[in-house]
């Protein structure tokens, strides 16, 4: 063959085999835009997009930095005002019934997978009804995390000679005492709203009970927003941000998790993806880190459920791909591999009661025992400062009046206290 000859064969062969190709290697392409972007996060949401590209769809990635997602739903709002939302998105709580009914979630595109993979059965109905839009699913929910918990560095503990984990308030307050006095950072934390909120809500939780924290944050009802109880929360809160981290203002969750993992700090107060980042640096559970329930909340579970939202699109294309993350999510192997790496639980009933199968750690394992039982008890309740329990209008309310107490020097708890239940009032 002379070389005109080779090469005409040789760009007829590319042109034949590259489009062939890559025809077959793409049913078809999906956007997901979410806030999973921490190393832990990412090592999590990876393992979703590895197994939708298996599958031969192509994963356009829509991640948001910004921890607890209010910088993602910003991002997702100018993109529905200008017509072009991702396929799937991460929205949780009361905020997907306000999505769908502006009419731009598809009510449609989920019916058969659900139908096929028996979604009613696997889920619990306060799990299903939440990702339901009159009746039908415009969701798929991903995993189950519990706010309220305290990481805790055992090496670092045992350097400051304390020789047991806090249970209650006070013994929080000795602890921290002993980590400063041993030169320790007492509690790690990022200055950030919703991290100011997630300490907020635990320690609501801790102070008036889940019956308490469910008048205030879920009910809004202004006694309870206004009353001694929350006052006394309020001055609670004030003294646990005395131990909060100098260096800690505006710093992200995971960067301030990191401070307790190399053992600069002794603790903090932060949801179940705190453990991703443990989990990315190879600490095991109960040997390298410690996870226990917020002192006073053992009988207790703030929950929070992450979920993809599904929403209309234009190009009819996206629908197999939208359907394949769908039936992914909810699959015995995503949910186990998923929740390891995330720190969360599964959402399947059936995974739920059986954790010890599928080789899930000590966290994980009390956490689901936890949340069993705390459902049948009334202490399982909804995540304020997680989108669960509010709209985002009155959990913002929340997020403002918090942050600033924790941040005045000269607040007064029961001044707080009206200004909460004012800011809310205005929000609903
Ligand atoms: C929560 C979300 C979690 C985790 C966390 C930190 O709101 O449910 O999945 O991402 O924020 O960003």
């Amino acid at each position: 063959m002379n070389s005109t000859l080779r090469l005409a064969a040789a760009i007829s062969l590319a042109s034949l085999l590259p489009l062939s190709a890559s025809a077959a290697e793409s049913k078809g392409s999906v956007e997901v835009v979410h806030w999973w972007t921490s190393g832990g996060e990412k090592a999590a949401v990876d393992v979703l997009k590895a197994q939708v590209e298996k599958d031969g769809f192509t994963w356009k990635d829509g991640a948001v930095a910004g921890g607890g997602g209010a910088t993602a739903m910003t991002v997702l709002k100018s993109r529905a005002v200008a017509g072009n939302p991702p396929g799937v998105a991460q929205i949780k709580g009361p905020d997907i019934q306000e999505w769908a009914s502006t009419g731009l979630l598809d009510t449609e595109v989920l019916k058969d997978v659900a139908k096929e993979e028996k979604w009613d059965a696997l889920l619990d109905k306060k799990i299903s009804d939440t990702v339901k839009y009159d009746g039908d699913y415009v969701a798929v929910p991903v995993n189950i995390h519990r706010i309220n918990w305290l990481w805790i560095n055992p090496e670092v503990f045992k350097k400051a000679g304390i020789d047991k984990a806090p249970t209650t308030l006070d013994e929080f307050y000795a602890a921290a005492d002993k980590l400063r006095a041993a030169g320790f950072i007492p509690l790690a934390h990022g200055g950030q709203p919703w991290q100011d909120s997630t300490v907020f809500e635990s320690v609501v939780l801790a102070v008036m009970g889940p019956e308490g924290y469910k008048k205030a944050m879920v009910d809004l009802d202004e006694k309870a927003l206004t009353g001694p109880e929350m006052v006394k929360a309020l001055t609670e809160l004030k003294k646990v941000a005395t131990y909060m981290d100098a260096d800690g203002k505006g710093q992200d969750w995971n960067l301030e998790a990191a401070k307790v993992i190399n053992g600069k700090a002794g603790m903090q107060i932060m949801g179940d993806w705190a453990k991703s980042e443990w989990t990315l640096a190879n600490k095991t559970a109960g040997k390298d880190y410690q996870c226990v329930p917020f002192p006073g909340t053992d009988k207790a579970f703030l929950y929070n459920i992450d979920s993809l939202v599904v929403f209309k699109q234009k190009d009819k294309g996206t629908a197999a791909g939208q359907q394949d993350i769908a039936r992914k999510v909810l699959g015995e192997d995503f949910q186990k591999v998923f929740s390891i790496n995330k720190g969360s639980i599964p959402v399947r009933n059936d995974m739920l009661a059986d954790m010890g199968k599928y080789g899930f750690d000590a966290c994980a394992q009390t956490s689901a025992k936890d949340f069993l039982a705390d459902a049948k008890t009334g202490g399982l309740q909804p995540s304020m400062a997680h989108n669960m329990a509010t709209t985002l209008a009155v959990q913002g309310a929340f997020f403002d009046v918090v942050t600033n107490y924790i941040n005045d020097p000269k607040a007064d708890p029961a001044d707080a206290a009206k200004k909460l239940s004012a800011a809310v009032k205005a929000a609903k």
